[in-house]
């Protein structure tokens, strides 16, 4: 059954933007101990690739499904009355095992709008020895075939995602992924669950009296695997598609906004009637 959500948002315009650049968030450690355990102790007992009955557990709907922390910020970027996961995974895996192929997964789609999330949760610790989920900040924003991203081995900059126990990270759809290699015994869970849109974008989380469109830093971190700019013109058009302005939203190129790194305070080209 489809059911919704609302809490307050916990992002303000920074924390929205920084979505936007690296198109992951690392919660960690925001579920308590209990429901860990809890969540343990049931993927042992349905040891499936889809364990859906957690779907029914209240303790499970309520620590994880919605979580304070996780669910104020997909609130922040899904808007209101969110849609709630109708599908659970569990990537439960016996390691040691070699990388998997980077890839996205189906159903992905590339551009500003931001209308599901795609959410893992770590019921158990995960290490870099464990083989964590590894992904390619940024990489939402960049198209390719998994035929042609499967060539691909160690990319520079990626990231690991080794958290403690408890830890949720929130991530867009599209961004290239795959369980990095493992090197110990282990049993890894990784819980997958997508959460919806049912909202149309406004920017309606905190409010930052402090933040100025004109002058807010939408670059990214080093590589980008795009050409120069782009990173910083992809992160302010879906900041605007969140907004609800992205018609908005304009390019004049060249020196002109958004000028990565905060060159100067008075750029060129700043979108008129928005603040
Ligand atoms: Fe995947």
């Amino acid at each position: 059954m489809r059911s919704t959500y609302d809490c307050p948002p916990s992002l303000d315009d920074e924390g929205v933007i920084a979505f936007c650049k690296s198109g992951f968030l690392t919660l960690e450690g925001v579920v308590d101990d209990e429901t860990n355990r809890r969540t343990n102790e049931f993927v042992e007992e349905h040891d499936e690739i889809e364990p859906m009955e957690i779907l029914r557990e209240d303790w499970f709907v309520d620590g994880v499904i919605k979580n304070p922390v996780a669910s104020g910020a997909i609130r922040s970027l899904l808007g209101k009355d969110f849609g709630l996961p109708i599908l659970m995974s569990n990537h439960r895996v016996h390691t040691p095992q070699p990388a998997q192929e980077w890839h996205v997964d189906g159903g992905a789609k590339f551009g500003p709008q931001l209308d599901y999330l795609q959410v893992f949760y770590l019921p158990q610790e995960c290490t870099r020895e464990m083989g964590p989920t590894e992904l390619l900040p940024g990489s939402h924003f960049l198209f390719s075939h998994r035929d042609a991203m499967k060539q691909i081995g160690r990319v520079r900059g990626s990231y690991y995602g080794v958290a403690p126990a408890g830890s949720i990270i929130i991530t867009h759809y599209g961004i290239w992924h795959r369980r990095s290699e493992s090197r110990v015994s282990s049993l890894r869970n990784n819980l997958k669950y997508n959460y919806w849109r049912r909202a149309d974008p406004t920017r309606d989380w905190l409010m930052n009296p402090e933040f100025d469109v004109a002058t807010a830093d939408y670059s990214s971190p080093q590589p980008t695997y795009r050409q120069q700019f782009r990173d910083a013109y992809d992160t302010a058009e879906m900041y605007f598609w969140l907004r609800g302005e992205q018609d908005k939203f304009g390019l004049i190129g060249g020196q002109g906004w958004p000028m990565p790194g905060q060159r100067n305070d008075m750029p060129y080209g700043v979108p008129e009637g928005i603040k």
